[in-house]
């Protein structure tokens, strides 16, 4: 296996991706992270959230970028502009995930890296998010010197039920 290659997912080649897409996050579901579905999600539902979040790549509000290794879809993260007229300096970063099984190779690390690249060039210089406490994510964000503001606990569960503290992150570009 080579290494990944980050880039932009555009809305005319995604649709052709779904499936690989839909893979992925219910993967990662399974593999126990807290990304806003339980374990019992379907493919279904799935489905129906990319073709969500497709729908605002087409409209240029969201950008998709994908790690891909051999061709195939192993991480994905977001750049979601805020719409907000008094925040067009702003994004959040959203549906950072990599495939369990490629995990602690750097994938996510690139992926963060290209995002935080991105969003200058799309003139967003405030980046925001939030992830589960004590995880993998957390790791990675305070590595690349984003800021955790706070945390709320008992915020989301886990696949499993569990309530789960959520972490709060900012990062300046300017
Ligand atoms: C968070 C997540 C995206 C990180 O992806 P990743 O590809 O494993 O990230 P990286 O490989 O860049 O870094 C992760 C760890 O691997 C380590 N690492 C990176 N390259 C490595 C290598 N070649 N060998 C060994 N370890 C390595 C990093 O130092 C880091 O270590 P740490 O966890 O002890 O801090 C992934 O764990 C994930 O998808 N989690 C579930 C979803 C999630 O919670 N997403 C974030 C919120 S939306």
């Amino acid at each position: 296996m080579g290494a990944a290659t980050i880039r932009e997912l555009p809305s005319t080649d995604a649709d052709a991706r779904v499936d690989e897409l839909v893979d992925l996050l219910l993967a990662v579901v399974a593999d126990g992270a807290s990304i806003n579905f339980m374990q019992d999600v379907t493919a279904a539902e799935a489905r129906a959230f990319w073709q969500r979040e497709l729908a605002g790549v087409a409209t240029g509000g969201t950008t998709l970028l994908v790690a891909e290794l051999d061709g195939a879809i192993a991480g994905t993260v977001m750049l979601v502009l805020a719409p907000q007229p008094n925040q067009q300096h702003r994004a959040d970063v959203a549906k950072m995930l990599v495939h369990p099984t490629v995990r602690r190779r750097g994938i996510g690390a690139a992926l963060l890296e290209a995002v935080e690249h991105l969003a200058p060039r799309r003139h967003r210089t405030l980046l925001m998010l939030d992830t589960e406490k004590d995880s993998a994510g957390e790791r990675l964000y305070a590595s690349h010197g984003w800021i955790r503001y706070g945390e709320v606990p008992d915020h989301a569960h886990l696949p499993d039920g569990t309530p789960k503290a959520t972490s709060f992150f900012y990062k300046s570009l300017a």
